[in-house]
């Protein structure tokens, strides 16, 4: 199992972040371990794509000092190849720098300050096509773009989406949405059809079909197996979802078991 030791205070920019942050790092870390153990003598390459890479290092309401996402890749047991960090934020692209050079990788990182969307095609030309990848996509609301995820599909990747279906689309889609053909919601769904799918579905089936048109997007760039995590606050309402995707068994296969027991270990997770 790869557990981590809470990282020391290194004085760098720190994010302030609330606890469901952890429930992310508590699916990716499991992740990392199932799929780098099980794919690194089938792959002679394995990359870790993270677009909205963070600080490194940030600090969980509640909970203390945590590794992001990078550093919990940067520190896998069964090291991947090479890193592909990407982050806008000045600051926190600096601490990163910093922090990252602290866990070397057989390769260099490829670290990258500035907009995933547009960034994105810098990583994908370097992955040649034998190679496998895994993709952290992790933004704060409906940032990724469908077409960022197209670009990726080009090479052999597996996914896992952060789908902020209650923290921004059901949200907002009333409020801004509607009548802005270019809206975020339609940005990263790489489609407009949701305008017609809501005006002919009931209210409590919205969510749901959200989560179909995006599958739905998911299976034309190839994707076939599809796992869903539900996060939620602690008094139980609804956040967003982890959608993991892959065009192989062996994928599904690796997340399902990583994901029978919940953060809290409670056995099967809370739908
Ligand atoms: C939820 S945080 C990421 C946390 C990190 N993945 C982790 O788990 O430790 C989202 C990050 O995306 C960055 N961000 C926002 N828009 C971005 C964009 N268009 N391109 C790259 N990074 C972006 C933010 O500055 C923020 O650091």
């Amino acid at each position: 199992m790869f557990d981590l030791e809470p990282p020391r205070d290194d004085g760098l920019l720190t994010p302030d972040v609330k606890p469901w942050s952890a429930d992310k790092h508590y699916f990716l870390r499991r992740f990392i371990d199932g799929f780098t153990t099980a794919m690194r003598d089938k792959w002679p390459a394995l990359h870790y794509i993270d677009l909205f890479a963070g600080a490194g290092i940030e600090n969980v309401e509640g909970l203390g000092l945590d590794w992001g996402s990078p550093l919990i890749a940067a520190q896998a047991p069964h090291r991947f190849t090479r890193l592909h960090l990407c982050e806008l934020d000045k600051d926190k692209f600096a601490a990163l720098q910093i922090r990252s050079t602290g866990f070397p990788q057989p390769q260099m990182p490829q670290l990258l300050h500035g907009d995933a969307n547009k960034k994105v095609a810098e990583i994908v030309r370097t992955l040649s096509h034998g190679t496998l990848s895994l993709a952290f996509l992790d933004p704060y609301g409906l940032h990724l773009h469908y077409q960022a995820l197209q670009q990726i599909a080009s090479r052999k990747a597996d996914l896992i989406i952060f789908f902020p279906d209650h923290l921004d689309a059901l949200r907002n889609w009333e409020a801004y949405y509607a009548d802005d053909p270019e809206s975020n919601l339609d940005l990263f769904l790489g489609t407009g059809e949701w305008r017609m799918r809501k005006a002919q579905t009931p209210p409590d089936r919205w969510i749901d079909v959200l989560r179909e048109i995006y599958e739905q997007q998911l299976r034309k760039l190839g994707y076939t197996e599809f796992e869903y995590e539900r996060i939620r606050r602690s008094d139980q309402r609804p956040l967003y979802r982890l959608i993991f995707c892959s065009r192989d068994k062996a994928g599904g296969k690796i997340w399902r078991g990583i994901s029978q027991r919940s953060p809290d270990g409670q056995g099967q997770f809370q739908w």
